[in-house]
């Protein structure tokens, strides 16, 4: 297949450019730089230059290739105009993507994130059958994002496009991984001397390994039917305490509770306070069997083990 992708220079997007070169396809991918086009050549992908900011382009894009793979996030609108700019830019390109692959039967795949509001109260793992806004207060912050345009995403299904969404975790691991929760929470960890777990540390946070991802999103390319999510999960649940200990155990910092109410108060852990308290299980079941996939890479605890982590200071 001839496929385009978005956010190729990104922490997923290169996973997932050599799993598909590795399976056969043609891969093309959006530059909007001479650094991002040399990062996506390296990887094996063809460059296409343009930006989330060219609707016409994407368009082109999307009608041009066969399949669309669509990792890029628009963040830098988050200074100026907050979580509804970004929010508004992403179902805008979802929507162009709609407009160029109505009624073609053609796949398009987009990243989404486990973790809605409304699924605190589920009392389970959450399924790729939950719909992204069960109700419930939209959560204030970025996986509100993911809500509308997952939404807008699975709606194209209706017009005719093969879309699904594959949900990532909070967090996705590997010996790439810069800018993730990972990096910052032991960042975090550094600063303060200690590893910081709220209250008892019983919520849980599932994970993956970037490999595993990319997997995920060539099969729903290749065959995922439309409408459909899809969870990119390895680990369905880690209690965060335990992620915590691991943690500390590689810093040598010992894992302390951040008691729940002082969570909110400045310390810390600042602006990650409202997500570190979440329960972010999810269960992979129904992706494993409709798409014949299992993730085959380390879990969170065996990479932590791995070091890669913690280079030598
Ligand atoms: N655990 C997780 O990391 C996690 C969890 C849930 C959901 N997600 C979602 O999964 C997706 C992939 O995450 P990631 O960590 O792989 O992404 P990332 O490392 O943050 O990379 C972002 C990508 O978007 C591109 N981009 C940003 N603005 C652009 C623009 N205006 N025009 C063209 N390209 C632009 C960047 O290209 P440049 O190199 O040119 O800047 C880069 O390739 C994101 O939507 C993210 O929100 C991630």
């Amino acid at each position: 297949m001839r496929v385009f992708i978005t956010g190729g220079t990104g922490h997923s997007g290169p996973y997932i450019i050599s799993e598909l070169i590795a399976a056969g396809h043609e891969v093309t991918a959006l530059a909007r730089s001479d650094k991002a086009a040399d990062a996506v050549s390296a990887h094996g992908a063809k460059v296409r230059r343009g930006s989330l900011e060219d609707l016409d382009g994407l368009k082109a894009a999307a009608a041009e290739f066969d399949g669309v793979i669509h990792v890029a996030h628009r963040q830098d609108l988050l200074p100026s105009g907050g979580i509804d700019a970004v929010a508004a830019a992403e179902r805008q390109i979802m929507l162009a993507y709609g407009d160029a692959m109505e009624g073609t039967g053609k796949p398009l795949v987009v990243s989404g994130s486990i973790g809605s509001p409304g699924w605190e109260g589920l009392g389970r793992a959450a399924s790729e059958e939950d719909p992204p806004l069960p109700g419930g207060d939209p959560y204030k912050g970025s996986l509100r994002v993911r809500n509308i345009v997952e939404t807008t995403v699975i709606g194209l299904a209706e017009r005719g496009v093969r879309s699904s969404v594959v949900r990532i975790p909070p967090i996705m691991h590997s010996t790439t991984d810069n800018a993730g929760f990972l990096p910052l929470l032991i960042a975090l960890a550094k600063e303060k001397g200690v590893i910081g777990y709220p209250g008892d540390g019983a919520n849980l946070w599932s994970a993956v390994h970037s490999r595993d991802l990319a997997a995920v999103f060539r099969l729903a390319l290749e065959k995922g039917p439309a409408g459909r999510n899809w969870h990119a999960i390895g680990d369905d649940g880690i209690p965060f305490r335990e992620i915590a200990e691991a943690i500390g155990v590689r810093l040598g910092l010992p894992a302390v509770s951040i008691p729940a109410d002082v969570l909110m108060l400045p310390g810390y852990f600042g602006f990650l306070a409202n997500l570190v308290t979440l329960n972010l299980a999810a269960s992979n079941l129904i992706t494993q069997r409709t798409l014949g996939w299992k993730p085959a890479e380390p879990g969170l605890i065996a990479d932590l083990d791995n070091g890669h982590y913690f280079p030598a200071a």
